[in-house]
C-alpha cells in the first residue's frame, strides 16, 4: 500500500508521491543508476525501508514496477515464464521478469534468499552489457526495453545471492546500504506511517533503538521500523501503548518465555509512565 504525501522538500518529489524519508544519498545514486538502466543490489535489515524505497523511485522515475517476492524455491520458470495448459491448449505465459523486460519496467526482486543457481542462470545477461533475456522455451532471446532495470533486495545477515552471482556480473551491480533511520527521521517515519502524535512516536522508536542495542543479544530479528509502526497502529486504533508493544513487538521476537519476560522488563524501563 502506497501512502500518498505532498511532501514539498522531497528534491524530484511529484504531488502523491509515496512518502519516503531519505537516510542519505540513496536517491541520487539511484537516480543515476536507473538512467544508465545499471542493476542495484539494494541492501539492509528486513522491515528497514527497502520495499518503500523502490517503490518511490518507481514513482519518482515514471516506470512501471514489478516485484517478485522472494522464496527459498523460486526456480528460472517462476521469473521467466512457462508454458500452462488453457482450455486445452498450452499456451505460453510470461514471467513478472519477462514482462519487465518487455516493458521497460524496474523489476524488483524482494528479498531474495540465497538465489538458486538457475535463477542466477537468467540475471546473467540481463545484468551486464547485453541486457538481454533468453527465454529458451520459446527459442527466443529477448532484448531488454528501455528504462527496464533490475533491483535485487537482500539482508545481509543472514542471506547472500551474492556469492551465486558471477564475479563479473556482480561488478556491473551499484550497491546501496539501507539501514534502520536516525532516532529524529525514524519518529517522523512512524508518527507519519502510524498516524500518531510525535511524543508517542518517539517512545516507539527510543524502545526500538534500545532492543537493537542489546548487547548479546538472544533475538534473531530485531525491532524493525515496520514493526514499531505497527505497535504505532495499535495505538492510533485505540489500545494502549504498553498492550501494542507486547503484542507487536516483544512477543514477536521471541517464542522464549524467558526472553520475553526480559524484553517486558526492558519495555517497562524504556516506555514512558503514563
Ligand atoms: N525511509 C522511510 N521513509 C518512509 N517510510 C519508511 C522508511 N523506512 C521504512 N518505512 C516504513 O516502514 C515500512 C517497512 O518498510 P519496507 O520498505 O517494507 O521494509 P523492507 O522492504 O526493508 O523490509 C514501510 O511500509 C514504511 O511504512
Ligand atoms: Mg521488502
Amino acid at each position: 500500500m502506497l501512502i500518498a504525501d505532498r511532501s514539498p522538500d522531497a528534491a524530484g518529489a511529484s504531488v502523491l508521491d509515496p512518502f519516503y524519508r531519505a537516510a542519505g544519498n540513496e536517491v541520487e545514486v539511484f537516480t543515476a543508476a536507473a538512467r544508465r538502466g545499471t542493476p542495484v543490489l539494494l541492501k539492509g535489515p528486513t522491515g528497514c525501508g527497502k520495499t518503500r524505497f523502490v517503490e518511490t523511485m518507481a514513482h519518482r522515475l515514471g516506470r512501471e514496477l514489478i516485484t517478485v517476492a522472494g522464496h527459498e524455491d523460486m526456480t528460472s520458470a517462476d521469473l521467466v515464464g512457462r508454458f500452462l495448459l488453457k482450455g486445452g491448449e498450452t499456451v505460453w505465459v510470461d514471467g513478472p521478469l519477462t514482462r519487465a523486460v518487455r516493458a521497460g519496467a524496474i523489476c524488483y526482486l524482494d528479498e531474495i534468499v540465497e538465489a538458486r543457481q538457475d535463477t542466477t542462470v537468467v540475471i546473467h545477461p540481463l545484468a551486464d552489457h547485453r541486457r538481454e533475456l533468453p527465454l529458451d522455451r520459446l527459442g527466443t532471446i529477448l532484448h531488454a526495453a528501455p528504462g527496464f532495470q533490475l533491483v535485487i533486495s537482500y539482508n545481509p545477515g543472514y542471506q547472500s545471492i551474492l556469492k551465486n552471482l558471477k564475479e563479473s556480473t556482480r561488478q556491473r551491480f551499484v550497491a546501496i546500504t539501507l539501514d534502520f533511520p536516525g532516532a529524529d527521521a525514524e519518529t517522523e517515519i512512524v508518527a507519519h506511517e502510524a498516524g500518531i502524535d510525535t511524543a508517542t512516536a518517539r517512545s516507539l522508536v527510543g524502545l526500538g533503538r534500545a532492543i537493537r542495542n542489546l548487547d548479546g543479544s538472544p533475538l534473531g530479528e530485531v525491532s524493525s521500523t515496520r514493526m514499531l509502526i505497527l505497535a504505532g497502529s495499535l495505538v492510533a486504533a485505540g489500545l494502549d501503548l504498553r498492550t501494542a508493544v507486547q503484542s507487536a513487538v516483544v512477543e514477536v521476537l521471541s517464542d522464549d518465555d524467558e526472553v520475553v519476560r526480559a524484553l517486558g522488563e526492558l519495555v517497562d524501563a524504556v516506555l514512558p509512565r503514563r
